[in-house]
């Protein structure tokens, strides 16, 4: 089983050529970046005009990097959801068009299970969970706790109520003037603060809580941002992003344990664009390693967007028989199941 996988949810254009054990056999994504960073977010009417511009090449640098044709092709995966309409549109209609003009089947699917499965690719020498195991998943617009007891039987377990834990990232580097995406900003600005310089709150702190709310730290964040304005005190950029970190990633690494705990699972993974960060992977290995976990966390590029991770899930869905049809459309507000 060799499939194409094409992701266009947000403001990366992917494709990837995977086959059903894992193998990553091409892995491109083209970031619209530059198309977004003076606006100090993804703009959605750009980025669907972006991922237009960039589909094919995209697809076609994907194929020549496998070496591989139409014909040597078992399928073709393709985002269906959640995301932003204009943008997922423009990688199913494409999938569509390839799928109707070289007869190879199509199956639509949902990013945050292809971003909990990219703990299976096969690259960077990373270990692969054991089922059942539970997964934290903390993107730019979703964090929550999933318990995945086989490739297509997974559950959401706790959520935010509020934020995104990349959204709060995001929107911190902006109060800081930071810049665009913030996640990789904060960190290497937090690099050179302490952490237990400011104590930002942590919430939903009770025993037994696997929901999570983040607006309460960035709302913190910008009050201590004006009131040191207002006294005329200087800040430290770098003290607030440690400070504003280390709350963060104490919640999500505390509550991934948690949840391992309460589901009496021995394994569990990191997935999502914010596990690119270093301090959660280090904290969680940390907490893991206290709790007799195994942590499995996916190289930097299967954590942030990517067309591999789809691949995957879609190859799995393949072989099980699944199938979409050609009037498969976009849903932006696709979920796991709870
Ligand atoms: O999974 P992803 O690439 O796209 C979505 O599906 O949302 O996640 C993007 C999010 C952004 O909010 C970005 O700021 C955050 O992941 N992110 C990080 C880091 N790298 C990316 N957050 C914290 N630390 C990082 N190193
Ligand atoms: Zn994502």
């Amino acid at each position: 089983m060799r499939v194409l996988g094409i992701e266009s949810s947000c403001d990366e254009t992917g494709a990837a050529i995977v086959t059903g054990d894992g193998n990553v056999q091409a892995d491109v994504v083209h970031s619209q970046l530059p198309v977004h960073a003076r606006y100090g977010g993804v703009v959605p009417e750009l980025a669907s005009r972006a991922h237009v511009l960039s589909i094919v090449p995209v697809i076609r640098e994907a194929m020549a990097r496998a070496g591989t044709t139409f014909a040597d092709l078992d399928g073709i995966a393709v985002t269906a959801g959640p995301g932003l309409v204009g943008s997922l549109l423009v990688g199913i209609q494409t999938a569509k068009a390839i799928a109707w003009s070289t007869g190879l089947p199509l199956v639509g699917v949902n990013h945050l299970e292809g971003h909990v499965l990219a703990a299976f690719l096969r690259q960077g020498g990373s270990t692969r969970p054991r089922f059942p195991f539970v997964a934290l998943l903390a993107s730019g617009g979703h964090t929550s706790l999933v318990r995945v007891d086989a490739p297509g039987s997974m559950r959401t377990i706790g959520e935010t109520r509020d934020d995104a834990a990349g959204e709060a990232f995001d929107k911190v580097a902006k109060l800081l003037g930071l810049g665009y995406p913030g996640g990789p900003l904060v960190e290497a600005s937090a690099r050179e603060g302490s952490p237990k310089a400011i104590r930002f709150p942590r919430a939903l702190r009770e025993a037994d809580n696997l929901e999570f709310s983040f607006s309460g730290v960035k709302t913190a964040v910008a009050l201590e941002l004006r009131r040191a304005r207002e006294q005329g005190r200087a800040i430290s950029v770098h003290d607030v992003c440690a400070s504003f970190q280390a709350s963060v990633v104490e919640t999500l690494a505390t509550k991934l344990v948690r949840a391992a705990r309460i589901e009496g699972v021995g394994d569990v993974v990191l997935c999502g664009g914010v596990a690119a960060n270093g301090a959660l992977r280090s904290r969680a290995g940390e907490l893991a390693a206290e709790a007799g976990l195994s942590l499995h966390v996916p190289p930097i590029s299967s954590c942030t967007d990517n067309a591999a991770m789809i691949a995957y899930a879609g190859a799995l869905r393949l072989a099980a028989g699944e199938r979409s049809r050609l009037d498969l459309n976009a849903s932006p507000g696709m979920r796991l199941p709870s």
